[in-house]
This record gives C-alpha cells, structure tokens and sequence, in this order.
C-alpha cells in the first residue's frame, strides 16, 4: 500500500499562490492566498510557509508575482527583465538557510534569462516552471521515503526533530516522507516528536501531520532525547536538512545538532532525509553556512505569554545549527542514501 498524506502545502493557482498557514496550526487548519511579491516575502519571513523545499516553492511562486505587479508598470521587455531579476534577488533574501530557497528563485531567474517569449510569455513559462517544480517535490520526497524505508528496522521508534513532513514541503516530506513509507509497509513504526523550541515546529507541526495520517506519534521535549535512548527506546533519527555542505555537515532547525551527539553517544544511527537541491556543493563545510538569527520574542515568549522576566535577561535566538559530517550515518536523497565519505558521494551523486 502507498501511504498518502493529504496535505498539499503550497501551489500555484491561476494568478496566486495558496498555502497552509502554518502560524496558526494546531489551532486552525487553513489556506491563505498570497497575491503580491512582497506578501510573499513577508509570508516566508514571518514563517506563515516555512521548511526548506516549501520556502524554495514559495520563492518560485514569489517571482511570478512580482512579474504580475511589473507587467502592469511597464511594457519594456528589456526593463521588466531587468527589474524582475531585481525582485528575484531581492526575494531570496528573505530567509537566509535553507538553500532551496536560493536554488528555486535561481531556476525562475534561469528561465527568464533564457526566455524569448514577450512579458505575458514569460509570465506564463514562470508558472509552468513552478508548477513543475511543485510535481517534482512530490515526487522526489516518495523517492526519499521508499530508499529510507529500506534502513527503517521492523517496529522501530524513529525520532525526529523539528517538521520535516509534508507540511515542509508540497508533499509527503522528507524525514517524515520516510516515516510514511516505513509505515506504509509496517505499521508497528513509530515516531518521538521533539517539540523543537522556541516556535515548536514538533509539537505544533509535525505531531498534527503525523496525528491526520493515523501514524503514532509521541511528543517529547528537546531534553528527553538522550534519556529515551539510553532506555533504548529510540532505534534510529531521522532529520530534515536546511543546508548541506560538499562534506555532508548539515545545517537543520536548532537542537538537531544535540540530537546528533547524543545518538552518536548512543549508538544510534542518525539519518538526514533531503533532496539533492539542499545540498550546497559551492560550500565545502559547514563553517560557510549562514545561520538566521531570529527574534528575541520567539524565547522569551510562548503564545504572547512571557516565560521570563523581560528586564535583565540577555536572549540570543540562532534558528539553526551545524550538524558535523562525522555524525552523520547516511543522507538519504532521491538518488538513494549516500554515505561518508560525503565528499564523495555527494560528487557521484550529481554526476
Ligand atoms: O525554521 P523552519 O521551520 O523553516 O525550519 C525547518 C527545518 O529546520 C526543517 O527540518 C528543514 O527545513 C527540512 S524541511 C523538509
């Protein structure tokens, strides 16, 4: 059986794009419609679409929207080209880690580079080239799940972190595109969601995905990670990735870094689930990826309520860390699970 998820997160829809707002979830379950380039920018910023492939979908989206807005200032092909790779750079700014937001608004500004259609013309082939980028996902993340699956032992716990599932990307997910695929041909697996602080991306996202599939999931807190596998209650981790370097150190959501220690402790294997456009292989190490620092509310806040006092507190808020190469077992991509040495797996897998 192909175990589906029924979520599509983000698409292109005639002349806008519609996605899950995921600000509000587990509250509400609801679309918002993005009409303009710089809602779009906002929308990624704020994090009402977030997760790597899914901001790299929304940048796609956010160019043909910015198209829209120019065609209707200028008739100059010349100038709209011009001003639209503008608003292209400009778009990818808005989150600076995951590089598939990079690698997405590159492919729109490829096409418009390379274009001999009029303004409508290209406007159209944008859409099209975000469409298909939006078929692809779905389908590379069921290629990720069915060669993860194959590591998955019989009945296992597989602990995650963050919200690596379909709501990070079109479809089906990365890390959790695994978990659906281990538990399409065995549903004794289970998942241990850490609840990932500060904007709880486990406890808010990945728990109500997992929930809406019917696939048990337990929430834990960031700490109790270490202490459920020394019980040996966790048979393996499996992570999403924001950025992957030439040598396989990976930058995902902060805390996965603390994840990765205690399972190397453990003897644990520690997978990172992601498509080959996350992988940066103009950066040789981790070192050179750039890491968002987020609001300080994001801390000192859950929910608008304070959980410390605001006066005479420092508060530092870095949204990712570096998750070095060593403890890494294997990166399971749409071109199957490479393993180290990544520096040259990860060669072989793009050639
Ligand atoms: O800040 P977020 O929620 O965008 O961070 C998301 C993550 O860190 C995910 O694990 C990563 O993007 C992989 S998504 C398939």
């Amino acid at each position: 059986m192909e175990f589906q998820s029924r979520i599509k997160t983000i698409e292109w829809v005639d002349t806008y794009s519609k996605m899950v707002d995921q600000t509000v979830i587990p509250y509400e379950y609801k679309f918002v419609n993005i009409t303009g380039g710089q809602e779009m920018f906002d929308a990624i910023r704020n994090m009402i679409v977030r997760g790597a492939p899914a901001i790299g979908i929304a940048g796609a989206h956010g160019v043909i929207l910015f198209a829209q807005e120019l065609a209707k200032e200028t008739s100059d092909r010349a100038e709209f080209i011009k001003k639209l790779i503008e608003k292209a750079g400009y778009m990818k700014t808005s989150r600076p880690t995951a590089v598939n937001l990079m690698w997405a608004v590159d492919k729109q500004i490829e096409l418009i580079k390379s274009s001999n259609a009029d303004i409508n013309g290209i406007i159209e082939e944008l859409k099209q080239n975000a469409i298909k980028l939006e078929n692809e996902d779905i389908e590379i993340n069921k290629k990720i799940g069915d060669y993860g699956a194959e590591v998955v032992p019989k009945g296992a716990t597989i602990l995650t972190h963050c919200n690596a599932g379909a709501l990070a990307t079109v479809g089906y997910g990365t890390a959790l595109g695994v978990v659906r695929s281990a538990y399409a041909k065995d549903n004794t697996v289970q998942v241990f969601a850490d609840e990932t602080r500060p904007r709880q991306q486990g406890a808010r996202i990945t728990t109500f995905e997992l929930a809406m599939d019917g696939i048990p999931v337990t929430l834990i807190t960031d700490g109790m990670c270490s202490y459920f596998m020394k019980k040996r209650m966790i048979d393996m981790v499996v992570v999403g990735a924001d950025r992957i370097a030439a040598n396989g150190d990976t930058a995902n959501k902060i805390g996965t870094y603390t994840v990765a220690i205690a399972a190397k402790y453990h003897n644990i294997p520690f997978y990172v689930a992601a498509p080959l456009s996350t992988i940066d292989i103009s950066i040789k190490s981790g070192a050179e990826i750039p890491i968002e620092e987020r609001s300080h509310d994001e801390v000192t806040h859950i929910n608008g309520k304070p959980v410390c006092p605001l006066k005479g507190v420092n508060i530092i808020n870095p949204g990712f860390d570096v998750t070095p190469h060593e403890l890494i077992t294997g990166i399971i991509t749409e071109k199957g699970i490479l393993r180290p040495d990544f520096n040259k797996s990860i060669r072989e897998a793009y050639e």
